[in-house]
């Protein structure tokens, strides 16, 4: 289930497993007009970005549609973070050439990050493609796509120092209406030894502050009740004003956004360790609505380690951080991402990796092994030298021991009561709602006359699980 097969969300790590290839449906009116379809893989942003492409298509008079069959247009927003993830597209796009075969005028386009990654070798590998995107290029779609009409087939992957689509409303395709995504900035500066994402989604860039809180009050507005603020690292959002100069900071960005209205829950991901500061603490700790909930991917828990991943803070720095979180809003939960086996890890090291999960008491972590990616620096400077059963049975001693201590975070909450936003019915049962509370756990409890997705309700924990707290509605 681990093999580098991630079952959470997060942002540049993989969706929920369930949500994986999830098709937006929600058709609009009327009928009569093309018809797209959209799969999507990967992280949120993706996840998001998919939104943005769907509006850009809604303008030239394409409807979303779930069902393939009647697609003139079918898309693939694609992750390259992990080899997997990779395969999983191209098992996709055979399915979509079978159907192309029966329905020969099917225009088929790839989107994301393998798109950028692979550029115009996709149309010589895959010979159905008729469109290749990159990220920063989703407004040229209606011209690709006319082009493609023609039978001309197009690429476009330019990266862009400036792109943000702070302009584009997204479209809000098969959520829950309560709870949404919020681009806040695109690209990545950093240089992870291992990571593909520079590569594929380039420069860091931020979006205008205002442009974010006017779609957070619209969401508001809409009956939304939570968003979340995505980029690979929001801690060095940094956002100028080009009238007054005046520069906006990731911590000044939550106050704004906490401040639309307290009945929205902020959250946000991914915190950089090296990057996060106790003015963003701070904030967190002064409004009840940004929710006390930290994704601060740690990698690995061993210096050296660290360093050859050029993650740039060692172990010391990221127990500093912790304490810090743990000091300034105690109440906090904190997850991780943790990669096993990479290059020339150590058993020694890998135990320096257990043993920060145990201390850090994380609520809970996306676990990897590693997969080396073409063209990064761990690529072009290290061996990837550690046997493929080593690093899986390295994942399987931290997949254990995070259960442990998630078990163990969760059974610290049996007795507590929490404010939980409902999200809607619970996987298992229409008698019971699902929500989480603010350190972002699932809380299961049986439905309340009156009650409906997007309120909140008290809930009593009575018993949990590693992934689960159950729970009573109770009077507060
Ligand atoms: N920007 C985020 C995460 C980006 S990618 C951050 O810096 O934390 C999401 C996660 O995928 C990473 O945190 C890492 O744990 C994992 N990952 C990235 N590249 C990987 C690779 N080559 N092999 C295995 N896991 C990888
Ligand atoms: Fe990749 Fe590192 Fe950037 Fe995260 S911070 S996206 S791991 S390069
Ligand atoms: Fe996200 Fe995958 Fe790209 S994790 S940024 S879609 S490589």
């Amino acid at each position: 289930m681990y093999d580098n097969n991630p079952t959470l969300t997060g942002i540049g790590k993989e969706m929920d497993e369930s949500k994986q290839g999830e098709v937006f449906f929600k058709e609009t009116a009327g009928g009569a007009g093309r018809h797209f379809y959209i799969e999507s893989y990967g992280c949120q942003m993706n996840f998001s970005d998919s939104e943005i492409v769907a509006s850009i298509l809604s303008e030239v008079g394409f409807q979303p549609t779930r069902n393939m069959e009647i697609a003139d247009l079918i898309l693939i927003n694609t992750c390259s973070i992990r080899e997997k993830a990779e395969e999983t597209v191209r098992k996709r796009l055979r399915i979509f050439d079978k159907m192309k075969r029966n329905r020969p005028g099917t225009m088929v386009g790839v989107l994301g990050c393998m798109a950028e990654r692979l550029k115009s070798k996709f149309l010589e590998e895959e010979k159905l493609v008729d469109m290749v995107i990159g990220p920063d290029s989703y407004r040229d779609l209606p011209n690709l796509v006319a082009g493609a009409e023609e039978g001309e087939k197009g690429v476009n992957v330019f990266l862009s120092r400036e792109e943000t689509y702070a302009d584009i409303s997204p479209l809000r395709l098969d959520g829950n209406g309560v709870t949404a995504f919020i681009s806040i900035m695109r690209g990545c500066d950093n240089m992870c030894s291992f990571c593909v994402v520079p590569f594929t989604r380039g420069r860091e860039r931020s979006r205008d502050c205002f442009s974010i809180v006017a779609e957070a009050k619209d969401l508001f507005e809409r009956g939304y009740r939570e968003v979340t603020l995505l980029g690979q690292n929001v801690d060095s959002y940094k956002w100028e004003n080009p009238e007054t100069g005046k520069v906006v900071t990731f911590a000044q960005l939550l106050e704004m956004v906490a401040h639309v209205h307290p009945d929205l829950r902020v959250r946000f991901s991914t915190s950089h360790p090296k990057d996060i500061t106790d003015e963003v603490l701070h904030t967190m700790a002064k409004y009840e609505n940004i929710c006390k909930y930290i994704h601060l991917p740690m990698q690995s828990g061993n210096s050296r380690v660290l360093e050859l991943m050029n993650r740039t803070y060692d172990r010391e720095w990221y127990m500093d951080r912790v304490r810090a979180i743990y000091r300034i809003i105690p109440e906090c939960a904190i997850s991780s991402d943790i990669i096993t086996g990479f290059c020339t890890e150590t058993e020694a090291e890998h135990q320096d990796t257990l043993s920060m999960v145990e201390w850090a008491s994380y609520s809970m972590s996306y676990m990897f092994f590693y997969s080396e990616r073409p063209g990064t620096m761990a690529a072009r400077k290290y061996e990837d030298d550690i046997p493929e059963e080593v690093k899986k049975r390295r994942l399987q001693e931290i997949v254990r021991l995070q259960n442990q201590v998630s078990f163990r975070h969760n059974q610290a909450d049996i007795g507590k009561t929490f404010k939980v936003l409902i999200e809607g019915d619970s996987k298992k049962s229409d008698l019971e709602f699902k929500g989480r509370n603010t350190q972002n756990k699932m809380v299961v409890f049986p439905k309340l006359n009156g009650y409906q997705p997007g309120d909140y309700a008290w809930v009593k924990i009575k018993d949990a699980t590693s992934a689960t707290l159950i729970g009573e509605a109770v009077e507060r």
